[in-house]
């Protein structure tokens, strides 16, 4: 069952317990995020968190509600987000049913669910506009809008569903971009130089033209979900989201940008970029564990502020790992893993380790066929959306449990010569990467830890890996009972 908006899934959540409300004033200044980090580093990742009070601020701020496997499983409405790693993988299932039958029972569900996926357009106002601040009563002030680390540049608003068009095609696209607050109308923009809503401003700033923009707060956190998701440009987020949810988005007009915003959502900010114009952006505690230096990123105007009657302000903080949007990472790694197989089918499993911060680390299971197998999905993977800014990509045998870091490491130490097996290639890396020579360019590595082939001018014997014979493991099965241990 989809959920019917944001506050729904929260107390979803309390059902559960799973959701801890916290009475007493903590601080937007660095207190929330002391208490955040130290919860999201417990075992499990500790329960999501509402603040009732968050500083001065009346509107109650909620936080670490994806901060679990189960809590991102149920976010997405499903007991475990595998599961929908194997819905992709059914309806990507190639194989033409045999008989009329058959074809009915196979595809009419997969049709019925694909009709549930496109956004609905409804006139507003939506449950998003019960409030509106417009002209000189937009004021920020009345979000309780964190500053989460000391060498912050200011506040920022770290879960924002950032809603723009592409100029040519109409086109919308969602992405998560953090929000820095400069004064009670005017916010910085950091969406990075590789990601769609900085492609669509720069398609406005050839028709020198202001871009609109809407930042959504909440709604049904599959909405949430899908704009942290990697999509390919031109892939709805709304549609993505739809079919997660298996419902679709309803999706009502903003108030003062040409944009359709998510009926349900908490908080709606409106403004305007102008794409000449670019200011100070940062620094930033940022996923990475590291700050983020200051850059020059846009400058939103805002045009308008719309919120629930009782909206609740959805936050998250990053930091060093592990925090919360480790888990919307490894829901990602599950869910896009059979899109990946889809041009890649001989990889079996994948584990970007929250360690390796999505893009630092990726370990790959291939089935290995033919001499170079290894450097041929390196280069693929180099090639694929976002599995560009990969740093290190290590390629193992299809007997190595990827999921598990000791045993890659211990194949990774003794299945290289390092100057045979790796491969370093230049190109774009995450604009986060602090040790590139510069920002978003630079260098990336990948190892091939498979056995090697006599084709790839392996003329040594390769040894086996040691393990016990059969017979001796059943006797002993037999009898360690008896031995007590
Ligand atoms: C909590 C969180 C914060 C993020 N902040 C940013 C950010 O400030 N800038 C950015 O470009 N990407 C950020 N990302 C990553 C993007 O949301 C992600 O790459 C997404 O797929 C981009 O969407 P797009 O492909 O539609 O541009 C963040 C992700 C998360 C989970």
């Amino acid at each position: 069952m989809a959920y019917t908006d944001f506050q729904d899934f929260l107390s979803r959540l309390e059902r559960e317990g799973d959701l801890k409300r916290i009475a007493r004033t903590v601080d937007t200044d660095l207190e929330i995020t002391e208490v955040s980090d130290r919860v999201m580093k417990m075992p499990g990742g500790g329960p999501a968190l509402l603040f009732e009070h968050p500083g001065n601020c009346e509107m109650p701020l909620a936080i670490n509600v994806f901060g679990s496997r189960k809590r991102m499983s149920m976010a997405l409405g499903v007991d475990d987000f595998e599961e929908i790693a194997c819905e992709i993988e059914n309806l990507l299932k190639p194989e033409v049913p045999r008989g009329m039958l058959n074809a009915a029972r196979e595809l009419l569900p997969k049709l019925a669910l694909l009709s549930k996926c496109p956004p609905r357009y409804q006139t507003g106002p939506g449950r998003c506009q019960e409030v509106i601040m417009q002209g000189e009563h937009v004021d920020l002030g009345h979000l309780p809008i964190l500053k989460c680390w000391p060498q912050d540049g200011g506040k920022y608003i770290t879960l924002p569903l950032v809603f723009t068009h592409d100029p040519e095609t109409g086109k919308r696209n969602v992405g998560m971009y953090r929000v820095q607050v400069y004064d009670r109308c005017t916010t910085g923009m950091h969406w990075q130089l590789h990601k769609v809503g900085a492609e669509h401003m720069r398609g406005y700033a050839e028709k020198r033209r202001p871009i609109d923009v809407a930042i959504v707060l909440g709604g049904d956190p599959a909405l949430t979900y899908s704009a942290t998701a990697p999509l390919p440009a031109g892939i709805d987020e709304m549609l993505f989201a739809g079919f997660l949810r298996k419902k679709p988005v309803t999706l009502v007009p903003a108030i003062t940008v040409d944009i359709q915003v998510p009926e349900d959502a908490e908080i709606v900010i409106e403004g305007r970029i102008d794409p000449s114009e670019q200011r100070m952006e940062g620094p930033f505690g940022d996923h990475t564990g590291y700050y983020s230096l200051a850059d020059m990123y846009p400058v939103l105007h805002l045009t308008a502020i719309t919120h629930r009657k009782k909206a609740i302000y959805p936050a998250t903080i990053v930091g060093k790992p592990p925090m919360e949007d480790g888990w919307l990472g490894k829901a990602t790694e599950r869910i896009f893993l059979p899109l990946v197989k889809l041009t890649l089918p001989e990889i079996l499993d994948m584990n970007l380790p929250v360690e390796g911060i999505f893009h630092n680390i990726a370990l790959i299971k291939i089935r290995k066929r033919y001499p170079g197998h290894a450097f041929k999905v390196m280069h693929a993977l180099w090639g694929l959306g976002q599995m560009m800014f990969t740093k290190m990509i290590m390629i193992f045998d299809e007997d190595v449990d990827v999921q598990n870091v000791g045993e890659c490491l211990w194949r990774l130490g003794n299945n290289i010569d390092p100057e045979r097996d790796t491969c370093v290639v230049r190109g774009p890396v995450d604009m986060l990467d602090h040790a590139s020579r510069l920002p978003g360019y630079g260098s990336k590595i990948g190892f091939d830890c498979t056995h090697k082939l006599a084709g790839e001018g392996f003329q040594r014997e390769w040894p086996d890996v040691i393990t016990m014979r059969e017979d001796v493991i059943r006797k002993v099965n037999g009898i360690w009972k008896e031995l007590g241990l």
